[in-house]
């Protein structure tokens, strides 16, 4: 959602900022624009240029109208919030002196907007970012230097946002600030950079900075300055990318999905990577809890959205069965709002791939709030959600560009199995060999993914086959459930076609109703090693078929029993039932993805859909 970008230094700012967008489209938008802070005949002024629609729209008019050279400048792809996505609401916007660039919701601006109608303003958009840069304009008459007016405004500004702004009478400077929305800085050399993820700068720097709630950050090309509002230094932390420009290209794909999905194997591999201490004993660095703290918890409320949900679900069996410590799992917008029983002795565990979900967000503050413990499993370094937890565990799988989430998901599994093995661990309740043996299971998943992945062709001419139905279910039991919603959830992002995931049991209590001749149905087989859950399974199979359906049967090797009932079907590789999710969601990944593609849907970007959705 929004993305941002600063820069002052030596290079063509446009060419930067440009760049910097172009990496952060997978966020999703739905207009573009830039400003530079150009030198002309009569001093420096504000050059810009914004289009509804694709960066593509913009680089065109750019085209045809060219910016002069500039080595400051701010750039913005917007997610309409306030106002349609038409040219007048793209961002920046400017009043007098300042360009301003926004990501966010300012929930004070119908105030601010009256108060700045009546005092003779005129906004020429609907946006609540406009209001912001009239604010500024007017407090850079009594301020006249700009970081005490950013901060000046930012105190009287309620809601999220991170702004950037660009200022004809500070060439050489671009402020940024934040409150509940992400801003990175990018330490460069003779030159600086602000993004709204490290993406925006990677391909010149690997070096960031995290910034904290409630600061204001300046950049000159050699100096980076933080403050809180009231203009106090504060504390910063820097990090170093672990990843570069590469890993956030395609590589050879035709699509980022694509790319992300072929990671899998290694996306697991790299989340298993060294969780073992010397004495072969499980260990999970970044985990800022004690074993003592550990050992006192007696429920677990897991807290997520969309596909990070379905993480948690799948999580919430092995959990429970390792730890014996009630699981729930639940919706990271639901949770705040239903009065949660929670004390110090419950660990809130955030599943968050971004790590700036405004839901999750609001949900990991409140569980704090409340004084339970908090634990992230995230795998954006450096976002605001590890940051304000208690403890995080980082998932290994390496940006993850494309709008739906796939290498994402079975890394989150991956990471909240290790935090279920940890707790067993400390809790006393498994021997280190039952943990081994478990790890060793699990060290063997990436193999069993490349195989999934190696077999894909017969899910591709699937998916040509069924390319004109309008409707899918999905059906699974036990953490298969899970895996039919995760299913469904791709089908609906990235085809736009109605689906459907639901648990086997539930067949008969209603859905049923709704299987038609040639319905296609989706069905994920538990391993036999689970004889009741298969067997139950294998008749709902059957109930389904007699009523019409096209039956799409996930299986594992050798499991021949319900052959006679499968009009399509695809191997699995054999793993214990609590691994199955790890290599069953691979094929309705790949099936959403070239079924999609085959209908000539922008399969990265799908229509409406944000990759960071930062607000609530
Ligand atoms: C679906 C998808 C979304 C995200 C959800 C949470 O493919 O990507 O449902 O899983 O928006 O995002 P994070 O994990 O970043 O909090």
């Amino acid at each position: 959602m929004c993305g941002i970008v600063g820069y002052v230094g030596h290079r063509s700012a446009l060419d930067v900022v440009l760049g910097g967008l172009q990496r952060l489209e997978y966020r999703g938008y739905d207009s573009a624009g830039v400003a530079l802070v150009a030198d002309g005949s009569d001093g420096m002024f504000l050059a810009s240029a914004k289009r509804a629609g694709k960066l593509a729209n913009l680089i065109g008019a750019l085209d045809e109208q060219p910016l002069p050279v500039a080595h400051t400048g701010i750039g913005h792809t917007r997610w309409a919030t306030h106002g349609a996505p038409n040219d007048r609401n793209a961002h920046p916007h400017i009043s007098g002196r300042v360009a301003v660039v926004h990501n966010g919701i300012i929930e004070n601006f119908a105030t601010l907007r009256a108060e700045l109608e009546t005092a003779g303003h005129e906004l020429l958009s609907e946006t609540d970012t406009e209001v912001v840069a009239h604010l500024l304009a007017d407090e850079l008459q009594t301020t006249p230097e700009l970081p005490d007016a950013v901060r000046a405004v930012c105190r009287r500004l309620k809601g999220a946002f991170t702004l950037v702004i660009a200022d004809a009478d500070h060439p050489d400077m671009v402020v940024g600030a934040r409150r509940n929305s992400p801003l990175v800085v990018g330490r460069g050399d003779g030159e600086n950079f602000l993004g709204s993820d490290v993406a925006a700068f990677i391909e010149f720097t690997r070096e960031a900075i995290e910034l904290g709630q409630d600061q204001v950050v300046v950049i000159t090309p050699d100096q980076i300055d933080v403050t809180d509002f009231d203009g106090n230094a504060v504390e910063v932390t820097e990090y170093h990318v672990n990843w570069d420009a590469s890993a956030a290209e395609k590589g050879g794909y035709e699509l980022f999905m694509l790319k992300e999905i072929a990671e899998q194997p290694q996306a697991v591999a790299d989340t298993l990577l060294g969780r073992y201490n010397a004495a072969g004993e499980l260990q999970l660095d970044e985990m800022r809890l004690s074993d003592d703290e550990l050992r006192n918890i007696d429920k677990i409320v897991i807290i997520a959205c969309g596909t990070s949900f379905y993480a948690g679900m799948v999580a919430k069996y092995a959990i429970e069965h390792w730890t014996r410590v009630p699981c729930e799992v639940e919706l990271s917008s639901e949770f705040r709002y239903r009065d949660p029983i929670l004390d110090r002795s419950t660990l809130v565990v955030s599943i968050s791939q971004s790590g700036e979900t405004m839901d999750t967000l609001m949900a990991v503050r409140y569980a704090r709030e409340q004084r339970a413990r908090v634990l992230s499993i995230c795998n954006t370094n450096g976002s605001t959600i590890p940051r304000e937890s208690d403890a995080v565990i980082y998932t290994h799988a390496g940006p993850e560009i494309a709008v739906a989430s796939t290498k994402g998901f079975l890394a989150q599994v991956v990471a909240c199995y290790l935090l279920g093995l940890y707790l067993a661990q400390v809790k006393g309740l498994k021997y280190g060999d039952e943990i081994s043996q478990i790890m060793a299971e699990l060290a063997a998943v990436p193999a069993a993914i490349q195989r999934v992945l190696d077999d894909a062709d017969v899910v591709r001419k699937l998916a040509g086959e069924l390319v004109n139905e309008q409707s899918f279910l999905f059906l699974g039991r036990h953490v298969g459930y899970p895996v039919a919603l995760e299913g469904a959830l791709k089908l609906k992002e990235l085809a736009y076609l109605h689906a459907e995931g639901f648990a086997g049991g539930e067949l008969k209590h209603g859905p049923i109703a709704v299987v038609d001749d040639g319905t296609p149905v989706f069905a994920i087989v538990p391993p036999r090693s689970r004889d009741r859950l298969q067997d139950k399974l294998v008749s709902n199979i059957q109930e389904v078929r007699a009523r019409g359906a096209r039956t799409i049967v996930l299986v594992e090797d050798g499991d021949d029993e319900v052959l006679p009932y499968a009009d399509h079907v695809i191997r699995l590789p054999k793993v214990p039932t609590l691994l199955q999710p790890l290599v069953a969601t691979v094929p309705l990944q790949i099936f959403a993805c070239e079924l999609a593609s085959q209908l000539g849907h922008d399969v990265d970007q799908p229509r409406n859909l944000a990759k960071s959705v930062t607000v609530e």
